[in-house]
């Protein structure tokens, strides 16, 4: 058993594993999956029948993040964490939002720390929990971890959706929260395919939201070129960013027929602990 303090999504109350099984004190039961996480997702805490990504978006993040084209931004995270992170008691990290544990697996192997993964989408974690069996897989939502409260020493947000409460609920006072997000020049060459102008996207800054009950460490800027040179790279990339939903027929068309691709990747990298 792993060294996360998992709870029942029903009543909260602690879950132990037996065998297969996890289960409460009122015998609330989850099954381990046969590709080996957790299914802990409520129905009534799903929108949708199918919330978060898509099998075909897990794919082509898959194909994409493989291809080692951020490559450079796993290093950054791997790195920011390894100077802030205490090392003298054992470490235990969440991966909000996991995706397909591209990112979640590096840290897991990188840093000695017990990784756990959670996403709301089922096919990104089955994907996800065949990469690495070191590591916690949970289908969970991020609004409703199913995790005790301060039992989190370090939470990682990768171009995830900030939920402050629920995030700052399972932390340890003084545990790190790190935050990646896309900054202003980031994949500017896809969008000035897709968009008529141009803009400097309008710089999502998790400071705010956080300000109630997190200290800002510090914030990097990482930002590199990086080259895709197959119509099949570019789909992928578009695939994985809500640009794709956008697409008026002109933008169709440019890309239908875009082969190769200059792109500049820029990215924040920003630190945060919990008061
Ligand atoms: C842009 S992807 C990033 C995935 C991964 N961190 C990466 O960078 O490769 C955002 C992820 O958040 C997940 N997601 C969306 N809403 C969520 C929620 N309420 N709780 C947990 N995960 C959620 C999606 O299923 C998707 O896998
Ligand atoms: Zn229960």
């Amino acid at each position: 058993m792993s060294l996360f303090a998992l709870i029942c999504p029903v009543c909260k109350l602690p879950l132990q594993q037996a065998d297969n099984r996890l289960g409460c004190e009122h015998n609330h039961s989850f099954d381990l999956a046969r590709q080996g996480y957790w299914n802990l997702l409520l129905p009534q805490r799903k929108r949708s029948k199918e919330p978060g990504d898509s099998a075909d978006m897990v794919q082509a993040r898959q194909r994409f993040l493989q291809a080692g084209h951020y490559a450079p931004l796993a290093q950054a995270i791997v790195g920011l964490l390894q100077e802030h992170m205490p090392t003298d008691i054992p470490q235990r990290l969440l991966d909000l939002g996991c995706g397909e544990g591209w990112y979640t697996d590096q840290l897991q192997r990188q840093l000695s720390l017990s990784v756990a993964g959670l996403d709301i989408s089922k096919p990104a974690v089955r994907a996800a929990s065949r990469r690495n069996p070191d590591i916690l897989w949970l289908v969970a939502t991020g609004a409703d971890i199913p995790l005790a409260d301060e039992s989190v020493d370090i939470a990682s947000l990768i171009f995830g959706r900030l939920l402050p409460e629920p995030t700052a609920r399972v932390l340890k006072p003084g545990g790190l929260l790190l935050v990646v997000y896309p900054g202003p020049a980031h994949l500017r060459a896809l969008r000035s395919l897709i968009y008529e102008q141009v803009r400097d996207s309008s710089g999502f800054n998790p400071e705010q939201g956080l300000a109630e009950r997190f200290d800002p460490v510090t914030t990097r800027q990482l930002a590199f070129e990086f080259r895709l040179d197959t119509h099949e790279a570019i789909q992928d990339l578009l695939a994985m960013t809500p640009h794709g939903q956008r697409l008026n027929s002109a933008a169709r068309e440019r890309i239908a027929t875009c082969r190769e691709l200059n792109e500049q990747a820029d990215f924040r990298l920003a630190l945060f602990r919990k008061r």
